[in-house]
């Protein structure tokens, strides 16, 4: 048996302790929007994996934050603007994106589907959705590319191909990522920062490899919080990725770099003093450190300093975004995009191909209704003030 195989065995199973649904090859009818995506997934999911995806740090605290951030805040109507002309394109590092919606990078497509990062890439550009592809993918950074133009030369159009890169132990290492991504034809590099210290126990199962990694004797994926437990003092620690490291990495490629991580305003200033050009408001969907605020609670101070340093630099935002109205909401408060994490996972795992093209058209059409509602025929007219928060009194 392939390895390929061995992840859709039936004999695995799913959280039910049922055997492992293989992904649809017809969409079903009662999928209309992402939480019923999630519903679905659990059935296309081998029970680790599906824990894994899920799992957040600690008590979940921060995980939790990141959908009670979108959920208190109220957008108010609009009603009687004129939409005519209206559409969601907005512009990103010298690119025109239709829409302000993109994958962020998740680890190990594979888990979820045999295809993967290859169905997961041409399912965004064909919905003209930007991907980033993870230093963790489990096809290699080449294939995500190749895949991503021969979709865009199908179409007669694409979005941005960005790469995230994680710091290897080893400059070399981290410098021949970045040059494997230039020669490739990525269109930026997404340096994240918050997951170099992460608690995990989860192991891959055979058949998920870190391919672009292989050929490192010593591969750092996102570096783990080892069995003792001991962090400090320890070569974990000590080879964490610091500013000294975002000065020499800004200093060796042309391509664009944002920075993902970024959760406070302070953070934001040295970012922008460093020369990054652009800003990824994350908590990792809060993986990586359980009461972290939630990126939709840190925006506004982060758009502000970004506006008073280094105006139309692009923020971007993920954790938590399921909906069309957080899509909304996290634009009104000065994000230029969003990014959707696990959403694309269960698509992947419910539909293959299919389902990851028909949540990016949900999101999207989400995104389009809530504007009309809101009387916003452009996304640069999404402002603060559609936002209402009730304050503690209020019933
Ligand atoms: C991630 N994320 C992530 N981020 C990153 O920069 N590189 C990576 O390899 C991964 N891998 C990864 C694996 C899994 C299973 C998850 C769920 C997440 C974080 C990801 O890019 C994004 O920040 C969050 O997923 C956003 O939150 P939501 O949309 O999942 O709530």
């Amino acid at each position: 048996m392939s390895a390929t195989a061995s992840l859709s065995d039936a004999s695995l199973l799913n959280v039910m302790g049922e055997a492992v649904h293989p992904a649809h090859a017809r969409i079903p009818d009662d999928i209309v929007n992402c939480a019923d995506y999630e519903r679905h997934a659990a059935h296309h999911m081998e029970a680790m994996a599906w824990r894994h995806l899920q799992g957040g740090s600690d008590q979940g605290l921060a995980l939790l934050r990141n959908r009670a951030a979108f959920d208190r805040m109220c957008l108010v109507p609009q009603s009687l603007a004129d939409l005519r002309g209206g559409h969601t394109r907005t512009h990103l590092l010298g690119k025109t994106l239709a829409h302000p919606i993109m994958l962020a990078p998740v680890a190990y497509h594979r888990l979820a589907h045999p295809d993967g990062e290859l169905a997961t890439v041409r399912a965004s550009m064909a919905l003209q959705s930007g991907f980033v592809a993870s230093t963790l993918s489990s096809y290699t950074l080449e294939q995500i590319a190749a895949a991503a133009q021969e979709t865009v030369q199908e179409m007669g159009w694409g979005a941005p191909l960005w790469f995230q890169l994680y710091s290897q132990h080893e400059r070399a290492h981290t410098l021949a990522l970045l040059r494997r991504a230039e020669k490739a034809g990525y269109d930026a590099v997404v340096w994240t920062v918050d997951a170099a210290v992460k608690r995990s126990s989860f192991a891959l199962p055979p058949g998920v490899k870190p391919v672009n990694l292989c050929e490192f004797p010593e591969m750092r994926h996102t570096a783990r919080v080892g069995q003792s437990g001991i962090v400090l003092g320890t070569p974990l620690a000590d080879m964490a990725p610091t500013w000294e490291e975002l000065r020499w990495l800004r200093a060796q490629t042309r391509l664009p770099l944002l920075v993902k991580g970024i959760l406070s305003a302070s953070q934001a200033r040295e970012a922008l003093g460093c020369g990054v050009d652009g800003l990824i408001v994350s908590n990792h969907g809060g993986r990586v450190q359980d009461c972290a605020p939630s990126p939709m609670e840190m925006l506004p101070a982060i758009r502000s300093m970004v506006d008073q340093i280094k105006p139309g630099t692009p923020v971007l935002l993920d954790s938590g975004v399921r909906w069309g109205t957080d899509i909304a909401k996290a634009l009104a408060l000065g994000a230029q995009a969003v990014l959707v994490g696990r959403p694309q996972i269960y698509a992947l795992a419910v539909g293959g191909i299919s389902g990851v093209a028909h949540l990016l058209h949900l999101l999207r059409t989400e995104l389009e209704v809530v504007m009309a509602q809101l009387g916003c025929s452009r996304v640069e007219q999404l402002v603060p003030d559609l936002i209402w928060c009730p304050s503690a009194a209020t019933p």
